[in-house]
């Protein structure tokens, strides 16, 4: 069986595993669909970059909308991370893991006067701002509560992540960040602002990379940058190389992390800029291999075209197939003796684009347990409602240790918001 990404995702006896554990035995305590998460995996995701950096000065900073849940930010808080967060509510909710907000940078190109208020009262450590105007309201949303924001701009390096174009962001034609052309008079502008402090420059280029080359490219444009915008005497003391390391879903092959951040730092030496404190924005290559989607068989449905595996997961709680036309593997957790066929692995949603996987050789029967592999990243924090479905349980596990770190939504929590008219 071809297990892409994680160590700790094994066949023992013939049953699949997550760091000892066994699915089939999970889901079926727990219920289907079920999100396990190992938080090994995780540490051990962590660690090539820990390592990488030994010696400078640097925070890594997950970034939380790849997989919010408080568990996972609790692992990397108690790990030492930082944490790149978008919107207020992401904030609150690394505050309620216990993360640190002074090793906050706070990202996105629509941030509201009230997220920054709350951002620049919990003290925040950085705002990445990706527009003028945005500066302009964040220098005047400081002011008002007699502070000066820490800011970077986040710079649009126009290089190709040779990634799908959703998930590209550094090319000249997406909406993020400051043009490249653009970015030294922003960073006059942003130094001559009151409530304005500038602490660094930022990018970003996209997700799901898996070359070292177009970060090499980024950080060649950012470094030029440097030189420019501290040529006129604006002190620029860290930079932050982004995220976007991707991870094997099937036959990709990634740079792994020490081997990416190692290239990244020979340039900056070469480049005489190895004082410089580093910060790294990762989500996807942190925790995408440390989690699973678990959905049992319910209908098999066999046609002149097509068969149709119809499971118990569908695009509301794993939204990246329908979305991206994204492959993640998918396998039986536990053997079976059933003819190995060919099958589109369905959800129960009234919509054709809601599939998880199309033409798998898989061998299934009514009742078996599927995993969907990689589900660590962008599967629970892309779920939604939709058909009224509820969202499903996420489980930890640690060691010996097995923790349902979110319940399985209630249909009444669903509608509990809404109102019948008077
Ligand atoms: N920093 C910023 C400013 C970002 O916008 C992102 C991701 C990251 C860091 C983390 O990137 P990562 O290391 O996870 O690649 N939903 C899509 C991915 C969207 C990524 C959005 N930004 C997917 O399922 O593939």
């Amino acid at each position: 069986m071809n297990l892409p990404g994680s160590p700790f995702l094994a066949v023992q006896d013939g049953r699949l595993c997550l760091d000892g554990h066994d699915l089939t035995q999970l889901a079926h305590q727990h219920a289907t669909p079920l999100y396990v998460y190992s938080r090994q995996a995780m540490l051990s995701a962590l660690a090539p970059y820990q390592r990488a950096l030994v010696g400078r000065a640097h925070l890594v900073c997950y970034a939380v909308k790849a997989n919010s849940n408080l568990a996972v930010l609790q692992t990397f808080a108690q790990a030492g991370c930082g944490f790149d967060i978008v919107s207020a509510g992401e904030l609150a909710r690394v505050l309620a893991a216990g993360g640190d907000a002074a090793k906050v940078v706070f990202s996105g190109v629509g941030k509201s006067r009230a997220e920054m208020a709350q951002a620049l009262q919990a003290g925040v450590r950085c705002f990445n701002v990706e527009s003028t105007a945005e500066l302009e309201v964040l220098s005047d949303v400081a002011a008002g509560l007699g502070l000066r924001a820490p800011v970077s701009l986040r710079v649009n390096p126009d290089v190709d992540a040779g990634t799908h174009p959703y998930i590209s962001t550094g090319l000249k034609g997406n909406k993020f960040g400051v043009a490249h052309e653009q970015a030294l008079a922003s960073y006059r502008r942003a130094a001559s602002l009151p409530g304005i402090r500038v602490v660094g420059i930022d990018c970003h280029i996209g997700s799901q990379i898996t070359e070292v080359a177009p970060y090499l490219d980024a950080l060649d444009r950012v470094l030029d940058l440097v030189e420019a915008i501290e040529a006129e005497g604006i002190t620029l003391h860290h930079m932050d190389l982004g995220g976007g390391l991707g991870i094997t879903y099937t036959d990709e092959t990634p740079p792994a992390a020490d081997a990416l951040i190692a290239a990244l730092l020979a340039r900056i030496d070469a480049r005489g800029h190895g004082h410089r404190e580093l910060l790294f924005e990762p989500g996807r290559s942190l925790v995408g291999n440390a989690g699973v989607l678990l959905t049992e068989v319910m209908y098999l449905k066999r046609g002149e075209h097509k068969n149709f595996c119809i499971v118990d997961a569908a695009m509301n709680d794993l939204m990246r197939p329908a979305l991206y036309e994204a492959y993640m593997g998918i396998v039986n957790t536990q053997g079976t003796d059933e003819p190995t066929d060919t099958w589109d692995v369905v959800g129960p949603v009234c919509e054709s684009g809601d599939w998880l996987g199309r033409d798998r050789s898989l061998a299934v029967k009514p009742g078996d347990v599927l995993a969907v592999l990689s589900a660590g990243a962008y599967g629970m924090t892309m779920a939604s409602n939709y058909n009224t479905r509820g969202r499903a349980a996420e489980v930890m596990v640690d060691g010996a240790q097995v923790s349902v770190v979110r319940e399985r939504e209630r249909v009444e929590d669903l509608f509990k918001m809404e109102r019948l008219m008077g």
